[in-house]
């Protein structure tokens, strides 16, 4: 049987990548109505991806599921964070910014970090699940694929920026990968209970 999940995004993409996580889930994703908007107010990724689950669940009836992600620079004390997406207007503006505020640290570590949060109908949040991955913030851009802070974003592990990689090996090295690599398990043992 499958079951209906409504995605706390208006974004067709982030539909799309979160569908192709959870295939063979027995889950069918949706869109959130267009009307139902949900302010990001949390301070951490957890408050706000639990927020947006809880608060679409209660809305539509629905089981619901949402994800918040974000960049920390470790000497910027973890800035842009939850503000990664607020940090500027388009993305350019955006790496633009960070990078003038980095100068020339020596100290380039920064993390993206991920949190998936499931809510029942009742706005009850019933799964979480974290993902983080680890690299340094380059000087210039460089690569052309993927979106966001991409293109500064370094892997060491794979010698590779985010925007150098194929949308699979991103997959699996990205914060959001393994925030659903972690979630898969959970959501194989919430189906017993249906
Ligand atoms: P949200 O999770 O949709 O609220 O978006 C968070 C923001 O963090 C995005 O708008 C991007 O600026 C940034 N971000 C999150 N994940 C990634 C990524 O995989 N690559 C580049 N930027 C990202």
């Amino acid at each position: 049987m499958t079951k209906l999940l409504v995605v706390a995004t208006g974004n067709q993409g982030k539909l799309r990548e979160m569908q192709a996580y959870l295939v063979n889930t027995g889950w069918e994703l949706r869109l959130k109505p267009a009307e139902l908007e949900i302010e990001e107010t949390g301070e951490t990724f957890a408050a706000n991806a639990c927020l947006k689950a809880s608060q679409i669940a209660l809305a539509t009836g629905n089981w619901a599921i949402a994800d918040d992600s974000g960049l920390q620079v470790d000497a910027l004390n973890g800035a842009p964070g939850v503000y990664s997406a607020r940090y500027s207007n388009t993305d350019s503006e955006r790496i633009a910014r960070l990078l003038r505020e980095l100068g020339n640290e020596v100290n380039r570590q920064a993390q993206f970090v991920c949190v998936v949060a499931i809510a029942s109908p009742d706005g009850a949040i019933v799964l979480q699940a974290e993902g983080i991955c680890h690299g340094e913030i380059l000087h210039t851009p460089i690569g052309d694929g993927g979106f966001g802070y991409d293109p500064i974003f370094y892997v060491p592990e794979k010698q590779l920026t985010f925007a150098q990689m194929t949308p699979d090996l991103k997959k699996s090295v990205s914060h959001r990968g393994k925030a659903f690599a972690a979630l898969l398990p959970q959501i194989e043992k919430l189906s017993i209970f249906d």
